[in-house]
C-alpha cells in the first residue's frame, strides 16, 4: 500500500498536471473544488493522517501544509493566467471600429410656431425693426377703445373676444379685462412711450398669443400674431408697400408678390387686405390647363390687415396727427406660416394637436 507521504505528493504531482489540461475556466473551477473543497481530495487525505504512526505525524503536518500552499499558488496562477488569456483573445476578436458612424440619439426640435416667430423676427431686424413684447391679457381700452373702436361699435363683433372675470382697473375708463383678440393693444402704449421717451422713429414688432372664440380649419382659439409699427414723420403708403413686399420676398421667396385691397379697420385709414401670390398658380388664378387654380381659384391668398395709422389712434396715443403719421399691419404668425410654398396645410388646427407624426416634418 502506498505510504500517505507518497499518496499527499502524488496529489500534487497530479494536481499539476490536471491543471495544464484544463482549457477552460469553468473546469479549473470545478477541479480546484474536486482537490481544495471541503469534501476534496485533499480534505479525504488530511482525514486519514489519524491512521499514520503519531511520531511521523507533526512532519507530516508539515508536509501537508506545504503541498496546501503550493497547490492553492497553483490555482491562483492558472486562474490569473486564464483570465489574460480570454481578454487577449476577446481583443482579437473583437475590433472596434472608430471610424463607425455613431447611431443619432433622437433628437427633438423647436415647435414649427416658434420656428416661423423666429424666421418672421429674423426677416424684420434685416430691415431695421426692433421685437418687443406686450401684454397677452389686457384692459379694454387698449384692445378697443384707443383703437377707435368705441363700446358699441359693431366692427368689435368681428372681434370674439374672451372677457376675463376680475374686478375692474381703478381707472374706470379702461373697462373690462380681456385676452387679447388681436396684438393691436400695444399701440397707445408704444406712443405714449415714444413721446415721452422722445423715441421717433417707431421701427418695432410685436409678436404675441392672442385669443378669439373660433375654432375650424382657418382659426384656432389661441394663436399668434405679429404686428409691425412705422411712425415717423413723413411715413407714407409707399412705405408700407415696401415693406409688405420686403417681407413677402424675404419670407415666401423671391417670385411671390403683395397686393394690397381695399378693406376697413376702425384703427387705420386707409386700410387695406393685404394678399399673396398663390404658390400653386403664381399669381394667374389658372392652372397649366387653363382651368381655375384649385388653390386659390383667384391667384392670390390672403394673409391679414395693413393700414395708415388713423389720426384719432395717434391722438389716444398722445401723438399730433398734424406732426406724426404712420403705418401698421398685423397678421397671423400660423396663417402666415401655412402658406409657405409647398405645404398646403388644409387645417391649422392640426398644429397644436401634438401628433409628433406631423411635427416632426418640419
Ligand atoms: N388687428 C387687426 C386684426 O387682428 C389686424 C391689423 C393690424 C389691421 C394693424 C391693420 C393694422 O385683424
Amino acid at each position: 500500500m502506498t505510504s500517505w507521504k507518497d499518496q499527499i505528493t502524488e496529489l500534487l504531482n497530479n494536481t499539476v498536471k490536471e491543471v495544464e489540461k484544463v482549457s477552460a475556466s469553468k473546469s479549473l473551477e470545478e477541479l480546484e473544488v474536486n482537490v481544495l473543497g471541503r469534501k476534496g481530495r485533499l480534505a479525504e487525505l488530511m482525514k486519514e493522517l489519524k491512521d499514520v504512526a503519531a511520531e511521523e505525524r507533526p512532519k507530516l503536518g508539515v508536509l501537508a501544509n506545504d503541498v496546501k500552499t503550493k497547490i492553492e499558488e497553483i490555482f491562483v496562477h492558472a486562474r490569473t493566467s486564464f483570465a489574460s488569456a480570454e481578454i487577449k483573445q476577446r481583443l482579437n476578436h473583437e475590433t472596434v471600429d472608430v471610424t463607425e458612424p455613431g447611431v443619432r440619439p433622437p433628437e427633438g426640435h423647436l415647435h414649427l410656431t416658434t420656428q416661423a416667430i423666429r424666421d418672421i423676427t429674423r426677416v424684420f431686424e434685416r430691415a431695421g425693426f426692433s421685437t418687443v413684447r406686450y401684454p397677452e391679457i389686457d384692459w379694454d381700452w387698449y384692445a378697443f377703445e384707443s383703437l377707435n373702436m368705441p363700446k358699441d361699435h359693431p366692427a368689435r363683433d368681428d372681434w370674439e373676444t374672451f372677457f376675463v372675470d376680475v374686478p375692474s382697473s381703478d381707472k374706470p375708463e379702461e373697462g373690462k379685462m380681456v385676452l387679447v383678440p388681436h396684438v393691436s393693444n400695444w399701440q397707445a402704449r408704444v406712443m405714449k412711450r415714444a413721446v415721452a421717451q422722445g423715441e421717433f422713429p417707431v421701427r418695432l414688432i410685436n409678436i404675441a398669443k392672442c385669443y378669439r372664440r373660433q375654432s375650424d380649419a382657418t382659426h384656432v382659439p389661441m394663436f399668434h400674431q405679429f404686428e409691425g409699427m412705422v411712425i415717423d414723420k413723413e411715413v407714407s403708403i409707399t412705405h408700407l408697400t415696401g415693406t409688405m413686399d420686403y417681407f413677402v420676398r424675404s419670407f415666401f421667396g423671391p417670385d411671390r408678390r403683395a397686393r394690397l385691397r381695399p378693406h376697413h379697420f376702425r384703427f387705420t385709414e386707409p386700410s387695406f387686405e393685404v394678399d399673396i401670390s398663390c404658390s400653386l398658380c403664381a399669381g394667374t388664378g389658372k392652372d397649366s390647363n387653363g382651368t381655375k387654380c384649385r388653390l386659390c381659384k383667384r391667384g392670390w391668398v390672403e394673409l391679414g390687415g395693413a393700414g395708415m395709422i388713423h389720426p384719432n389712434v395717434l391722438r389716444a396715443g398722445g401723438i399730433d396727427p398734424n406732426e406724426y403719421s404712420g403705418f401698421a399691419f398685423g397678421w397671423g404668425v400660423e396663417r402666415t406660416f401655412s402658406m409657405k410654398e409647398g405645404l398646403q396645410i388644409d387645417d391649422l388646427r392640426i398644429m397644436y394637436k401634438n401628433d409628433v407624426r406631423f411635427l416632426q416634418q418640419f
